[in-house]
């Protein structure tokens, strides 16, 4: 494992700075939560929490919010993309003149523009979950999909987007590479782009696609009992991780929370960025069994908040994902079994690490008073490689 304490962190009694506001706020939380639960089969996720893990790592209290069964995706990404889809379309309508500014979403969904959204094509890079997102949310909204994948995306992911009615467009190169081909064939085209990586003068739709995710922090903060003192949050491009922390600071103010952000050592260019003090590339294929943490390119708005809403950033190997994953699914004590995917574990892949070393318990104030939240963010997204990570055995499909 590897440490950097972010000195250009602001202090955790200081409210949240309002230039945060034009990209994440309350209000557009709220909006986003009121859509996505009325989104068919919308259930919150459950909560667990994990006391013999806890007390074995000599800490107060470990929240696990599993997001494997997020309708029916497997993952946390069904939220961001998908609701950035649908806003995304909503923006297009009023820029034809169709939409007014009193048109709601749930108005596309139920059809009202069919004749024209089913013209839309919607487009975006992935290394799996996000670009299932936003296929089944161009499903759901009536328009098309496009996704484009790297050489490193496998045959199960790609089966699992084409299964949601995409069209699939595969990319020679890495993630940023895809992401560029996504860019320049939508520059042609006039697809929309439904990115959850935010560049220079593209803004709003990563921001949406961050302020999806919040949802599973409405639900988790629902619970008076969960406060957490720290949260380990996984990140590829950090859009989950800004999200986490610039809504954990809106909604609970001066004292919020310290936040960990957690890489892949093989893609870390967050961390990398955290040293050098400005956005930092990390060229290359970035090997990891985390493949939704494989990205060298940080999202410049996710960078923006996490410069200073981030305490530490650390970084793990991919044996400590592989033990992490192991320690959930076959639990000590009275825990609950649960079934995390390699970058679903990678959170609390940092807190083993960070748990185990003194100097890092010190820094990070790791004692009995911490209550840590932890984000499951998939599920076993490729099962056999669970399986042999793991050691579970599954019946074999009748021939
Ligand atoms: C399962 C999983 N966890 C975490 C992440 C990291 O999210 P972000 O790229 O927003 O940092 C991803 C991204 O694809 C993911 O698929």
């Amino acid at each position: 494992m590897r440490i950097h304490l972010n000195s250009n962190a602001a202090a955790r009694d200081l409210p949240a700075p309002a230039w945060i506001d034009p990209h994440l706020s309350l209000r557009r939380a709220e909006l986003a939560r009121r859509e996505m639960q009325a989104w068919p089969g919308y259930a919150p996720t459950p909560l667990v929490r994990l006391s013999g893990l806890a007390d074995a790592l000599g800490l107060g209290a470990i929240w696990f919010k599993d997001e494997g069964s997020r309708f029916g995706l497997g993952s946390f990404k069904a939220l961001g993309g998908a609701y950035a889809a649908g806003l995304a379309i909503l923006r297009r309508l009023r820029e034809l003149g169709l939409a007014s500014p009193a048109t709601t979403l749930d108005e596309i969904r139920a059809g009202r523009f069919a004749g024209v959204v089913s013209g839309l094509t919607l487009a975006t890079a992935t290394d799996g979950n996000h670009g299932k997102s936003v296929a089944w949310g161009a499903r759901m909204y009536g328009a098309r999909s496009r996704i484009y994948l790297h050489r490193n995306v496998n045959a199960v992911r790609e089966a699992a987007i084409r299964d949601l009615g995409a069209e699939i467009v595969r990319v020679p190169g890495n993630y940023d590479d895809s992401v560029r081909a996504a860019r320049a064939d939508a520059d042609e085209n006039g697809f929309l782009i439904i990115s959850d990586t935010s560049y220079d003068g593209y803004v709003e739709t990563p921001a949406d696609v961050m302020q999806g995710y919040t949802l599973m922090l409405d639900e988790a903060l629902a619970d008076p009992a969960v406060r957490p003192t720290h949260v380990f949050v996984q990140a590829g491009v950090g859009a989950l991780a800004a999200a986490v922390a610039g809504h954990l600071w809106q909604r609970l103010g001066p004292g919020r929370p310290r936040v960990i952000v957690v890489e892949a050592e093989a893609a870390n260019c967050l961390y990398r960025s955290a040293e050098a003090g400005r956005a930092v590339v990390v060229e290359g294929d970035h090997p990891t069994i985390m493949a939704g943490l494989a990205c060298g390119e940080v999202s410049m708005l996710a960078w923006q908040i996490l410069e200073t809403a981030a305490d530490a950033f650390v970084t793990v190997a991919d044996s400590d994902a592989k033990a992490a994953m192991r320690r959930l699914y076959r639990p000590s004590g009275s825990d609950p079994s649960i079934v995390a995917g390699e970058s679903g574990a990678a959170g609390l892949a940092g807190l083993l690490a960070a748990a185990g070393s003194e100097a890092a318990r010190e820094q990070l104030a790791l004692d009995r008073d911490a209550a840590i939240l932890l984000i499951g963010t998939e599920a076993d997204s490729d099962p056999d490689s669970f399986d042999r990570i793991v050691g579970r055995e599954r019946p074999q499909a009748a021939e």
